[in-house]
C-alpha cells in the first residue's frame, strides 16, 4: 500500500508512520515541522520514507505532491491542536483545521485517492460531561468549548461530505487523551507526558483544582492500531479511547508507584478556565465498526511510556 500521512512527524503521526513502514508500506509524510520534529522520523526517512516540509493550510505544492504519490490512503493528522491558542486565534485554528483539512480532501479526491481517514477528537467535541450521561457514544452532542473542538467538528463535516457524494471515502476516529512515546513532555498538551517529564526530571506535578476531573486516556499504540483498522473498514465516525475515567489525582497515584525509589512530589494549583471537569467515551460502535478495541491498560501504557522517556529513540 501506498500512504500519506499529514503530520507524520507530530507524536501520533510518528508512531503511525513506523506501523505502516513496519508492515511494508510506502510511506509519504507531509508536515511543516511547526510542532512535529524531523528526529521523530529518523527511523522511517532511514527505511524509505519520504517527508515534504510544507504547509498544509497554505503550500500551493499541496496537490502536486499528493497527485504525485498516488496514496491509497490518506491519513489526515496535521492539526492546529493547542486549545489555548485556539481560544486567542479561532481564525488561525480553523485555517488549519478546517481549510487545511478541506485542501486534504480535494487534492485526495483529485488524485483518485479512495480513502481517507482524520485524526478528530473526542475530547475536545463533545464538550463538558458533568452534567450529562456519561460515557459519550458517537450521538451525543456536539458541543465543544474551545474553537480547536468546534473547528475538529467542521472539518468531520466535509469528510463525512465527500464521502456521502461520492469523492472518496472518509472516516473519522475520535480520540480520548492520548498519551505513550514521544509525546513532548514540554509541551502545552499531554498531562501524562508532562506529569512523567517533571516527575523523572525529580520536579514537583501541578494538579489544577481539585484533581477530580476526569478524562479517557488512550495509549498511542491503540490509537495506531485504530488508524490501521479504519483504513480498511467501512467509512464512518468512531470514539476510540478505552472506557473508562480516570481521574488527575489517580494517575498522580498511578505515577507515584512507578517510581518506587522515591515520593512524587504535587502541588496544588487554581482551577485553570474552560477545562472540562468530567469526559469519558464509549467506543463500542469501533468493536462492530473497525473490529477494533483498546488492547493496552493505564498501567501498561504508563510504564512502556517512563521507559520510552529514559532510554529515548
Ligand atoms: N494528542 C491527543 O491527545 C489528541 C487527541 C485527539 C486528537 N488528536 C489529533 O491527532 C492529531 C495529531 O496530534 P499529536 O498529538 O500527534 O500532535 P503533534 O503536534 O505532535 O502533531 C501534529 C503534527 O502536525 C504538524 N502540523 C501542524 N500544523 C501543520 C500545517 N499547517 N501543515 C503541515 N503540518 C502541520 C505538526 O508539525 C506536527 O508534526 C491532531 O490532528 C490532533 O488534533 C490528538
Amino acid at each position: 500500500m501506498k500512504a500519506l500521512v499529514t503530520g507524520g512527524a507530530g507524536f501520533i503521526g510518528s508512531n503511525l508512520v513506523d506501523a505502516l513502514i513496519a508492515r511494508g508500506d510506502e510511506v509519504e509524510v507531509i508536515d511543516d515541522l511547526s510542532t512535529g520534529r524531523r528526529e521523530n522520523l529518523e527511523g522511517a526517512i532511514g527505511a524509505g520514507a519520504v517527508l515534504h516540509v510544507e504547509d498544509i493550510a497554505t503550500s500551493e505544492r499541496i496537490p502536486e505532491i499528493v497527485a504525485a504519490c498516488g496514496p491509497d490512503v490518506v491519513f489526515h493528522l496535521a492539526a492546529q491542536m493547542d486549545v489555548r491558542r485556539s481560544v486567542a486565534d479561532p481564525a488561525f485554528d480553523a485555517s488549519v483545521n478546517v481549510v487545511g483539512t478541506v485542501r486534504m480532501l480535494s487534492a485526495a479526491a483529485d488524485a483518485s485517492c479512495p480513502r481517507f481517514v482524520f485524526a478528530s477528537t473526542g475530547g475536545a467535541i463533545y464538550g463538558e460531561g458533568a452534567d450529562r450521561p456519561l460515557p459519550f457514544a458517537e450521538d451525543a452532542e456536539i458541543l465543544p468549548i474551545a474553537p480547536y473542538g468546534q473547528s475538529k467538528a467542521a472539518a468531520e463535516g466535509y469528510v463525512a461530505q465527500f464521502t456521502r457524494t461520492g469523492r472518496l471515502e472518509g472516516t473519522s476516529l475520535r480520540f480520548g487523551n492520548v498519551y505513550g512515546p514521544r509525546q513532548d513532555p514540554k509541551g502545552e498538551a499531554g498531562v501524562i507526558a508532562i506529569f512523567l517529564g517533571r516527575a523523572l526530571d525529580g520536579q514537583a506535578l501541578a494538579v489544577f483544582g481539585s484533581g477530580e476531573q476526569t478524562r479517557d486516556y488512550v495509549f498511542v499504540g491503540d490509537v495506531v492500531s485504530a488508524f490501521l483498522a479504519a483504513s480498511e473498514s467501512r467509512p464512518g465516525t468512531f470514539n476510540i479511547a478505552t472506557g473508562e475515567e480516570t481521574s488527575v489525582n489517580r494517575l498522580v497515584e498511578m505515577i507515584d508507584e512507578l517510581f518506587d525509589d522515591r515520593e512524587v512530589e504535587v502541588v496544588h494549583e487554581d482551577a485553570r478556565d474552560g477545562e472540562v471537569e468530567s469526559i469519558y467515551l464509549d467506543a463500542s460502535l469501533a468493536g462492530s465498526g473497525l473490529g477494533w478495541s483498546p488492547g493496552t491498560t493505564l498501567a501498561d501504557g504508563l510504564a512502556r511510556t517512563v521507559d520510552s522517556l529514559r532510554a529515548p529513540g
